[in-house]
């Protein structure tokens, strides 16, 4: 199994002629962050309740060319939205959701605000920032606000390059945390370490199991990759994303953190009645077991996200089994009934993602498909067999844009599906 096949030399090359020019320095001496989009096939929705989840990255990402500025200054430029972002590193940063509405609406310049997080979260960690960046950001084509977590990956993208910048050796495990900060302290997203990490410890080749409560990992290699015969035979598989054509902000949304507050109050309930109040009311504290017990104590929507949850770590689990022996079969079947559990039981997503997702189960040689990321916009993935990969994705843009002629349309051409590959984790180049 070779590396990732993303970034291309051309694309590296692009990216550092626009900071050279910017910088009036030679492209030598540019430094790129490679900060990588992550799917979770398994184990949706429940990193923020402490749950075990799987991801991995794709072959396409965020980009971030970097020189180091001649003080304190931070200036930035991106290849998707206009303006030019500039601060300086010796401001102290302020959460975003403290700033008057009026600041939050004006200017750029919203784009800014995750490299404000990044160095928001570096103060708040106590580290001493004093060297700035003049830099050049780039996403893959049509991919910002996806599903994939492109907020993540840019996030962490601004980290390295500040960590960098200022000589900084930090470890994956605090930037998991770091990635936290800017999330939940500075944009008042109420979201788990899924995203942050599998861009920072997945590795291409592998599955990334994340236990969110312990922060244990481990990379899962599977029998198929290693060219052993599983029960259903060696297949190759590729990853397929469907995108919708609906591309509003997880942190502008209000459903992610509605449901996430459900979730607390069916643990708290739950911990409650199991007499151990002290607990974090965190759904990985509460017994499973007691959620059919005491059923009647929790409201018909909470009963269902603990339901979701406790199935959910369920699947996680078998789907480690699957993969481990190359059952890309099982695998499928597993990520399917995800999807579904997250329509049915977590009750995220909108009526054309249901859609998508199911055209997407019904597509040839498609194993399995569900929501990717937290469903209410962006894309559905699969993992489909990769000689039928084309055929499949032929199907789903036929078929998706009967259902939704307008939001297709909103995709750029011949891109309502795109056939990628595993990635690898965020670096510097
Ligand atoms: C978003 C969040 C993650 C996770 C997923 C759903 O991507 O940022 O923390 O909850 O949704 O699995």
């Amino acid at each position: 199994m070779g590396a990732s096949s993303w970034p291309s030399p051309a694309e590296l090359c692009a990216v550092k002629k626009k900071v050279a020019e910017m910088s009036g320095t030679e492209v030598g001496n540019v430094r790129v962050v490679v900060s990588p989009y992550r799917i979770c096939p398994l184990g949706a929705h429940i990193d923020h309740q402490g749950g075990i989840v799987s991801a991995m990255t794709i072959n396409k990402g965020i980009l971030l060319g970097f020189v180091l500025s001649t003080d304190t200054q931070v200036l930035l430029r991106s290849g998707q939205f206009k303006g030019d972002v500039k601060f300086r590193v010796d401001e102290e940063q302020q959460p975003r959701n403290c700033k008057p509405v009026q600041e939050k609406r004006s200017s750029d310049s919203d784009w800014g605000c995750y490299a404000r997080g990044a160095l928001y979260a570096l103060q708040k960690k106590g580290y001493h920032i004093n060297k700035g960046i003049v830099g050049f950001i780039s996403g893959s084509e049509g991919l910002d606000s996806s599903g994939l977590s492109s907020s993540a990956a840019v996030g962490i993208a601004y980290l390295l390059a500040l960590e960098n910048a200022n000589s900084l050796s930090i470890s994956p495990t605090e930037n998991i945390e770091l990635d936290k900060v800017i999330e939940n302290a500075y944009l008042g997203l109420r979201n788990g370490i899924l995203d942050q990490s599998a861009i920072l410890l997945s590795k291409h080749g592998y599955l990334t199991l994340m236990n969110c409560k312990t922060k244990e990992h481990s990379l899962i290699r599977s029998s198929m990759l290693l060219g052993h015969k599983g029960s259903e035979g060696v297949k190759e598989h590729k990853i397929l994303l469907a995108f919708s054509g609906i591309r509003h902000c997880l942190k502008d949304n209000p459903g992610y953190n509605c449901r996430v507050a459900e979730c607390q109050e069916a643990a708290r309930l739950l911990i409650n009645a199991s007499g151990a109040e002290s607990l974090d009311p965190r759904l990985c504290e509460g017994l499973s077991s007691l959620s059919c017990l005491f059923q009647h104590i929790l409201m018909t929507n909470l009963s269902k996200r603990a339901e979701h949850y406790f199935s959910e770590n369920k699947r996680v689990i078998q789907g480690v089994k699957a993969w481990t022996s190359g059952n890309l079969v099982e695998f499928g079947k597993l990520i399917t009934a995800s999807g579904l559990s997250s329509i049915q039981n977590y009750e995220c997503g909108c009526e054309p993602m249901i859609q998508l997702y199911e055209i997407l189960t019904k597509a040839p040689g498609v194993f399995g498909a569900r929501f990717s990321g937290a469903g209410f916009r962006g894309c559905c993935l699969a993992f489909v067999d990769a000689a039928q990969a084309d055929d499949a994705a032929s199907f789903v843009q036929k078929e998706y844009s009967k259902l939704q002629p307008e939001l297709a349309s909103q995709v750029p051409e011949g891109r309502v599906v795109l056939i990628c590959e595993a990635g690898d984790f965020a670096r510097v180049l």
